[in-house]
C-alpha cells in the first residue's frame, strides 16, 4: 500500500467554507472506502474563531446533505504547506493569504482548478448573506470533490482552469 496522501482545505475564517470541503470530500472517500489513502483536514488564514465548531448556518445546510461538519477553526501554520501533499484555497484572497506565508509553495491551488469555466473562480464567502450562499458552497464544493481525489489518487486530471493560474 502506497503511503496515504493528504489535503487541506482553506478559507478564512475556518468555520463554512473549508469545514465543508473537509466534510464532503470525507464523505466521498467514506463512500468508495478510501478512508487509508486520505487524510483530510481544514484550516483558516484567520485565527478569529480558533477552537470554534463549524458555523450553525453551514452545519445545517451541509446536513440536509448528509455531511457532517465535525471540524474545530485552527489557523493555517508554515508546517502545513510542508505537511499537506495539496493544499485547497477556496478563494483568491485566501490564495494570496497562504502564499505570503511561503511564496515558494507549489502545492496550492484554488478550489475552482477543479471546476470547469462555467462556476465562478471563487467559492463566495457566505459568513454575512443568506441561505443562497450556503447552498452555492455546497454546490461547488460537491462538483470539486470527485476531481480532487482524482489527483490525491495520482489519476490523470487535467484542470479546465490550468491556463487560468
Ligand atoms: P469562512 O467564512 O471563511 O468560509 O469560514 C467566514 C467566517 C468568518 C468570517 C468571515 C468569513 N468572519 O469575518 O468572522
Amino acid at each position: 500500500m502506497t503511503a496515504p496522501k493528504s489535503v487541506l482545505f482553506v478559507c478564512l475564517g475556518n468555520i463554512c467554507r473549508s469545514p465543508t470541503g473537509e466534510g464532503v470530500l470525507q464523505n466521498l472517500v467514506e463512500q468508495r472506502g478510501l478512508e487509508d489513502q486520505i487524510q483530510i483536514d481544514s484550516a483558516g488564514t484567520i485565527g478569529y474563531h480558533e477552537g470554534n465548531p463549524a458555523d450553525r448556518r453551514m452545519r445545517n445546510h451541509a446536513s440536509q446533505r448528509g455531511y457532517d461538519l465535525l471540524s474545530r477553526s485552527r489557523k493555517i501554520t508554515a508546517d502545513d504547506l510542508e505537511r499537506f501533499d495539496l493544499v485547497i484555497a477556496m478563494d483568491r484572497q485566501n490564495l494570496a493569504d497562504i502564499m505570503s506565508i511561503d511564496s515558494s509553495a507549489e502545492n496550492v491551488r484554488l478550489l475552482s482548478h477543479f471546476l470547469d469555466d462555467n462556476w465562478p473562480e471563487d467559492v463566495p464567502d457566505p459568513y454575512y448573506g443568506g441561505a443562497d450562499g450556503f447552498e452555492t458552497v455546497l454546490d461547488m464544493i460537491e462538483a470539486a470533490c470527485p476531481a480532487i481525489l482524482d489527483r490525491l489518487l495520482g489519476r490523470e486530471f487535467e484542470s479546465p482552469a490550468e491556463t487560468n493560474q
